[in-house]
């Protein structure tokens, strides 16, 4: 394995937001029943990640959206019929729905949702990283800019990336991957693949730490752990499911376990305990005494998504996503080659919830 020499610090004070007062029930329900009716007005159709607020995901639920992974989001957003896609979860799930669907009109209840694995990787900076493995196949996480899924051969979510380099594995493929460096490590030791990595990090999967992890697993000795990928390679090692988020849920609900120990972010627990009503969920510790945690099990970014400005990007038509065209069409040959893989191969890598 080598690491990229190339690495870029996030800036910290990007995943520091501004508090929003809280909102008393009435005005709650207002908002709710104003954002229902703007998505039918709109043609619109909200399309969720597991780590928004848990108003969020209900109301996609409610009117025939859909709350999922980052493939599952995708794929769903390109199916849809509607003419308008409202994205709630970060800037990278975005711009794939606007990379899928160019004819449709995608917005975004903010378009500051970052994501530190996106900001992590430049595109100037990894055309030349890529520029010194010219052998080698380029698999990018979906958690990058357009204009790096535009340099790529692959783009892959974590539900499908250990099938997929299997794949290309099997091929004789070297593959360059980029940017988590932990989702990286785990597909090298599962698939035993050549990879080169880019050093990249998630700042809230960075954050779990296998020490105090292991007390709680003592403290708990019938709890089963299930860790996202993007974890370190201890916390990974202690698990009892690796798997992207739709495969963390699939196994809080098909598992014999009563008690689980969550290694991801903590907002998923709405959509763990619809699946599994009796069980109980307790968060993988982020840091204990040696904390240096940005995050504490959740994603910053995915927090900025909130009802007032989901309501105020329907309203308004504002926070849209424009993406350059010829970085789409190079991105779309990448991401489409992601959902003909993954149609070809649904039973091993889809956990649906
Ligand atoms: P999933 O594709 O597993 O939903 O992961 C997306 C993500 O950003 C995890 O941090
Ligand atoms: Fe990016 Fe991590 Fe947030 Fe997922 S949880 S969107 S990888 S910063």
């Amino acid at each position: 394995m080598v690491l990229a020499e190339a690495t870029y610090d996030v800036p910290r004070t990007a995943v520091i937001t501004a508090a929003r007062p809280r909102l008393g029930d009435a005005e709650r329900a207002a908002l709710v029943s104003r954002i229902k009716r703007l998505l039918d007005e709109r043609d619109a159709a909200l399309v969720a990640h597991y780590y928004v607020d848990s108003s969020l995901q209900q109301i996609a639920e409610e009117t025939g959206g859909c709350v999922a992974d980052s493939l599952e989001m995708a794929r769903f957003g390109k199916e849809h019929s509607a003419s308008t896609l409202v994205v709630a979860g970060v800037r990278f799930m975005g711009e794939t729905a606007k990379i899928l669907s160019p004819e449709k009109r995608v917005l975004m209840p903010t378009l500051e949702a970052e994501c530190s694995l996106d900001l992590g990787c430049p595109a100037d900076a990894f055309r030349k990283f890529r520029e010194q493995y010219p052998e080698h196949t380029v698999v990018v996480y979906s958690n990058t800019s357009v204009a790096v899924k535009a340099l790529a051969d692959y783009v892959v979510t974590s539900s499908i990336a250990v099938p997929l380099v299997e794949h290309l594995r099997d091929q004789g493929k070297k593959i360059l991957w980029a940017p988590d460096r932990h989702l990286g490590d785990y597909i090298r030791r599962e698939t035993g693949a050549d990879m080169v990595l880019w050093d990249g990090s998630c700042v809230v999967h960075d954050e779990f730490r296998s020490r105090e992890l292991e007390k709680l697993c003592n403290a708990h000795p019938a709890a089963a752990v299930l860790v996202h990928p993007e974890s370190p390679r201890e916390v990974i090692l202690q698990a009892d499911v690796v798997g992207s988020t739709s495969q963390l849920i699939a196994a809080v609900r098909e598992r014999p376990e009563s008690e689980f120990i969550v290694a991801t972010d903590n907002r998923i627990f709405y959509k763990m305990q619809q699946a599994a009503p009796g069980k109980r969920l307790i968060e993988a510790p982020t840091g204990g005494h040696s904390a240096t945690c940005h995050s504490c099990a959740h994603c910053p970014w995915m927090a900025m998504n909130d009802l007032s400005s989901l309501a105020d990007t329907l309203e308004h038509c504002t926070h849209e996503i424009f993406v350059d065209d010829a970085e789409r069409v190079k991105a779309l040959t990448a991401t489409q080659r992601m959902l003909d893989f993954a149609a070809a191969h649904r039973r091993r890598v889809v956990g649906d919830a």
